[in-house]
């Protein structure tokens, strides 16, 4: 037997200060503090995120380091959010992170942010199912800022197979709800009236793109154009149908989505198909790949909600698999606003 490892993960990429503990790939704790106050502005304001993060990293990470039942002196490494995403958010995670391992003085291990949505799904946790895809896998990231089919090699080998030459499919929905004049964030609203509507009362134009990549501006403009000349007919329009245009715009980026997965499926061969990203908290796209498993055989790997959103214990997850390799950051690594995986 080998000695444990203990793994703090940080992740401070947007609006979430959150920290977790693994320990040899089990989650032992975590503790998340979102921040409510961008509700009022309609989306994330960057400055407000980074001085709310400052406010709760101390304490988010003094809770999940009790609720694991260690000291910090049991650390072996800390994993932090090196990126993509705000630079204000995530320089205080960054700094913390460099800080910490300083002071206990143990390795450092940087994370890309969207490889920890895809390796969330290898976290072991007492009570869950614990089911791991086999590599090669496929999977379908999809958030607020990304839309991508990533070829998953290894824990530290993935490739873009497509990906979104615009807009991504979480903001798309998200869009859908401002325009209906509907709260923020869109995604989880949408959800929910979708559920009661019907996903056939109104057709959207799908975007026709070469190969395995993704676009979702037009169709996010044409439901700003067919909305507007609805209203100049029927100043209620919106109102009336609501769950019906929700249901009927969410069924576009899923059947979207979907298609373009599908080909992936078809031209690589590999069947075992996961899902990862905010918006695979999206019933309707859960449900999709419940009908593929059913109907075409596919492998399926749905994360459990809590790792839908942005989360530390992904976070952890990635840099135990970078320990594990050896591969650890220096103190001068600067943060990046955007990197790909
Ligand atoms: O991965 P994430 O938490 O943040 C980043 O973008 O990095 O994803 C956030 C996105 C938002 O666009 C949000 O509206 C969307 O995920 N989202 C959903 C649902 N829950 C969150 N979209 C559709 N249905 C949901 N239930």
């Amino acid at each position: 037997m080998g000695k444990d490892v203990i793994i703090l993960g940080i992740e401070s990429s947007c609006d979430d200060t959150s920290a977790a503990v693994i320990k040899n790939g089990w989650l032992l704790g975590q503790a998340t503090a979102n921040q409510e106050v961008h509700r009022a502005y309609g989306g994330v304001v960057p400055e407000l995120a980074s001085r709310a993060h400052e406010q709760n990293i101390v304490p988010t990470i003094d809770a999940a380091i009790k609720r694991a039942g260690i000291s910090k002196e049991d650390l072996t490494a800390i994993g932090f959010t090196r990126g993509p995403g705000l630079m204000g958010s995530l320089l205080v995670g960054v700094s913390f992170a460099k800080g910490l391992s300083v002071s206990l003085g143990i390795p450092l291990v940087d994370v890309n942010h969207l490889q920890g949505h895809i390796l969330a799904h290898f976290i072991d946790e007492k009570g869950k199912d614990n089911r791991h895809p086999a590599f090669p896998f496929l999977c379908l990231l999809v958030s607020g800022g990304n839309s991508q089919i990533v070829k998953v090699n290894n824990y530290n080998d993935m490739e873009i197979l497509g990906q979104t030459i615009d807009d991504a499919a979480g903001e798309t929905i998200d869009k859908c709800s401002k325009f209906m004049g509907l709260g923020y964030p869109g995604g989880p609203i949408i959800d929910k009236l979708a559920r009661q509507g019907n996903p056939d009362a109104f057709v959207f134009n799908k975007p026709s793109v070469a190969g395995l990549d993704y676009s979702f501006s037009g169709l996010k403009t044409s439901l700003l154009y067919f909305l507007r000349d609805k209203m100049k007919e029927n100043p209620d329009f919106i109102e009336q149908n609501k769950n019906d245009l929700a249901a009927s715009f969410e069924r576009t980026v899923v059947d979207v989505l979907m298609n373009k997965l599908t080909k992936a499926v078809a031209q690589t061969g590999i069947n075992r198909v996961a899902v990862a990203g905010g918006v695979s908290a999206n019933t309707k796209l859960r449900q999709a790949f419940i009908d593929k498993s059913q109907t075409d055989g596919w492998d399926v790997y749905i994360p459990p909600f809590s790792y839908t959103t942005d989360n530390a214990a992904m976070i952890a997850m990635a840099a135990y698999f970078k320990y594990q390799d050896g591969v650890f950051c220096k103190l001068d690594a600067p943060a990046y606003s955007r990197v790909t995986i």
